[in-house]
């Protein structure tokens, strides 16, 4: 037990630059002094003592500001900042290495027994204000801003903000981004304009001329090895073309462009 409250009080020191000494965070910071007396009626709560938990975890709420019923479980090193308006409900899952800060809920949507308080995996952090709600696990090493509000799981490293929760992928962002760019220069080249899309919009339209302009660019790029190709193989190809005539005038034109553009293409390629 002691090395655990030796634990936890270094968890303080680890996340809270204002912390000064041992004696001082044993003293002043109620979230060690909630969590030395939730540590202690959540035993009494598992050894069937329900109403002296109650009682302890009451007086811990009435003392600290923090609610914490006593059949929550917590992992190590668990931190809440300043602490005040805290609750967290009977059925809430706490891994290791988990910060809250003042006011937030873990709370359930459901008046039914069971599982209906959100589970958070190691290394959690939750923000002022915000309410998690319902039977869902926020994973590992998320983050959730202040304030937001979330009702859906969380994935592995990805924070979530606003009301309702939206999350944000930083790795598969940029991905996704220079993916999108790489797309808007090409449509840019090609004369094209999409007009007030926006890449996180999921319109099936939209979707379709992404897909379409990958294809085409990626069509262009063939063409373009194969004109590369075809004048290494034959230099006379163009002459032989013309003398053997089966084109329009008005179809040379055409070819003619596109022989233009080929070349331009095969140039931007090169360099
Ligand atoms: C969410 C948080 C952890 C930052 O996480 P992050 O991954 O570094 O996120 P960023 O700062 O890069 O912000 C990413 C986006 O979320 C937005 N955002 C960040 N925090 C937000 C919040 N609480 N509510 C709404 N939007 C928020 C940013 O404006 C940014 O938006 P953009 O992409 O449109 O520009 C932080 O903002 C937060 O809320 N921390 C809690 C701190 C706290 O409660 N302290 C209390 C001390 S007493």
């Amino acid at each position: 037990m002691f090395k655990q409250l030796k634990e936890d009080i270094n968890a303080v020191f680890a996340r809270d630059p204002a912390a000064r000494n041992t004696l001082e965070v044993l003293t002043t910071y109620p979230g060690i002094h909630a969590l030395i007396m939730h540590r202690m009626a959540h035993e009494l709560w598992k050894k069937n003592c329900k109403g002296s938990a109650r009682a302890l975890s009451s007086f811990s709420r009435f003392v600290t500001g923090i609610e914490i019923h006593p059949g929550a479980k917590i992992g190590k090193r668990f931190f809440i900042d300043h602490g005040m308006g805290v609750v967290i409900g009977e059925t809430a899952e706490i891994g290791d290495d988990v910060t809250l800060y003042h006011g937030v809920t873990l709370g359930g949507t459901t008046w039914n027994k069971g599982k209906r308080h959100p589970t958070l995996e190691d290394g959690v952090i939750v923000g002022a204000g915000a309410k998690i709600l319902g039977p869902f696990t926020v994973h590992k090493n998320a983050k959730v801003g202040s304030n937001a509000v979330v009702t859906k799981e969380v994935p592995e490293g990805v924070t979530a903000v606003g009301n309702p929760a939206r999350y944000i992928f930083k790795e598969k962002d940029k991905e996704k981004n220079a993916e999108e760019a790489r797309r808007r220069d090409y449509a840019e080249q090609i004369g094209f304009q999409p007009y007030a899309a926006s890449q996180d919009q999921t319109d099936p339209i939209l979707e379709g001329i992404r897909v379409l302009l990958d294809r085409m660019q990626n069509n262009e790029q063939r063409m373009n090895t194969l004109c590369q190709r075809l004048s290494l193989l034959d230099p006379t190809f163009k002459k032989q073309q013309t003398e053997q005539q089966p084109y329009s005038e008005e179809e040379l034109k055409i070819i003619e462009e596109v022989r233009r553009e080929c070349e331009s293409q095969t140039r931007q390629s090169k360099s």
